[in-house]
């Protein structure tokens, strides 16, 4: 049975904390600031998601908080555990996993691949060779068992890529784009696999990042908004969303309403309702319903307004609330659509975004050496 993730620290109330966290790399003809002063503090147990556009800092960031790469300024913790000092302590306590990672060594077979990467992570002989029977179940590699990394298709690539990130037993699971390149049902087990790895124990923590805004609104129980090295905001989804729209808007169908939308307008609570573009259903042309958009001060006002409804002989055909996206809330914020801009940006302070990767002076030495300032 796992054990419930425990800060080791007095301090380690938070699983991440990040105070100013800035990253300049050094690159020609100009430095590039990746990260612009992040503030962030995320509790044990929640699933956290870092939503913004390519360039915007995320996996900067998660390569800071995963000992990977050290920050320019500006200090982190994760479970208490200091980024630049404690690396060590990190390691053993956190995992990562990035979509479209390559698995290894191809001609190893799933099993002894695992195997192989739980001696990496100090698991003795016989507890890997458990541990990684144990993840193969859990991650549905079964029939892969003895299959050769190379012979694997993305999705179940990106499997084994879970149950190595698994294979530590970590506190603090980063998922740098898991879904990415997979089909929808490869993504939904993904995410399914997520959701149910963290359920499995309290305490269990997670830092996703994604582009797919849909995925954020699913998955995360709270989520920054981030663009340009910087965080724009913090909220739950539903608090995110709130801000960009107060109040509740339904789409309402119903059969008739032969006092019009007139009578509804006028109940306490509504702050508007028009009726919408025809709804000619049937080929016939017969059957025609009516289309109301319908504003609310919040949620409340439905009921009295459906109780309404029922005295002025009109019955509810659909109902549907009409919410704003995480995307509606991004371009509030930022001032432009959230793919917009898949050019190379620059601007005075040096910042690119959109995939605009450069060659880079850093990143294979980096990884080959640990980190580099
Ligand atoms: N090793 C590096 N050397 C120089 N510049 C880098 C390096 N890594 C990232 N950058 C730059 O830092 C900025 C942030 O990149 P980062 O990879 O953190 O963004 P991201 O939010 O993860 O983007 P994506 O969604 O495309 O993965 C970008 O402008 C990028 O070009
Ligand atoms: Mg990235």
């Amino acid at each position: 049975m796992p054990v419930s993730p425990t800060p080791l620290h007095s301090a380690a109330a938070l699983a991440i904390d990040a105070r100013n966290v800035g990253r300049v790399y050094k690159a020609k003809p100009n430095p590039i600031v990746a990260l612009d002063g992040i503030d962030l503090t995320v509790r044990p147990g929640e699933l956290f998601g870092l939503l913004g556009p390519n360039g915007a800092g995320k996996t900067t960031l998660i390569k800071i908080l995963t000992t990977l790469l050290l920050p320019s300024s500006g200090t982190a913790s994760v479970f208490g555990f200091d980024v630049e000092r404690q690396t060590s302590q990190i390691r053993r306590i956190m995992n990562i996993v990035s979509g479209g990672e390559q698995s290894g060594y191809g001609l190893l077979q799933v099993r002894e691949q695992l195997w192989m990467f739980s001696q990496f992570y100090g698991l003795g002989v016989r507890e890997g060779w458990r541990r990684v029977d144990e993840l193969i179940d859990l991650v549905g590699l079964q029939e892969q068992r003895v299959q050769k990394v190379s012979q694997l298709s993305t999705g179940q690539r990106q499997k084994l890529n879970f149950a190595r990130g698994l294979l530590n037993d970590p506190w603090i699971f980063f998922l740098d784009e898991p879904t990415l390149g997979l089909d929808v049902s490869a993504a939904r087990a993904t995410r399914e696999l997520t959701l149910a790895w963290q359920a499995a124990v309290p305490g269990r923590t997670i830092l996703l990042t994604s582009h797919y805004m849909a995925e954020v609104d699913e998955m995360c129980d709270r989520l920054a908004i981030v663009d340009r090295g910087r965080i724009l905001a913090i909220g739950t989804p539903a608090e995110l969303k709130h801000r960009v729209q107060s109040e509740s808007i339904f789409r309402l169908e119903l059969d008739r309403l032969d006092r019009g939308v007139g009578a509804l307008a006028r109940l306490p609570g509504v702050i508007s309702a028009a009726s919408v573009a025809g709804n000619d259903n049937g080929a016939d042309g017969e059957r025609n319903t009516i289309l109301v958009k319908l504003v609310l001060v919040d949620d409340g006002a439905l009921g009295p307004v459906v109780s309404a409804l029922a005295g002025l002989d009109a019955h509810i055909v659909s109902l549907q609330k009409s919410e704003p996206s995480l995307e509606d809330v991004f371009v509030e914020l930022v001032g432009r659509g959230f793919e917009d801009d898949l050019t190379v940006h620059q601007n005075g302070t040096g910042l690119r975004s959109a995939g605009s990767r450069p060659a880079d002076e850093e990143s294979v030495a980096e990884e080959l050496a640990g980190r580099s300032r």
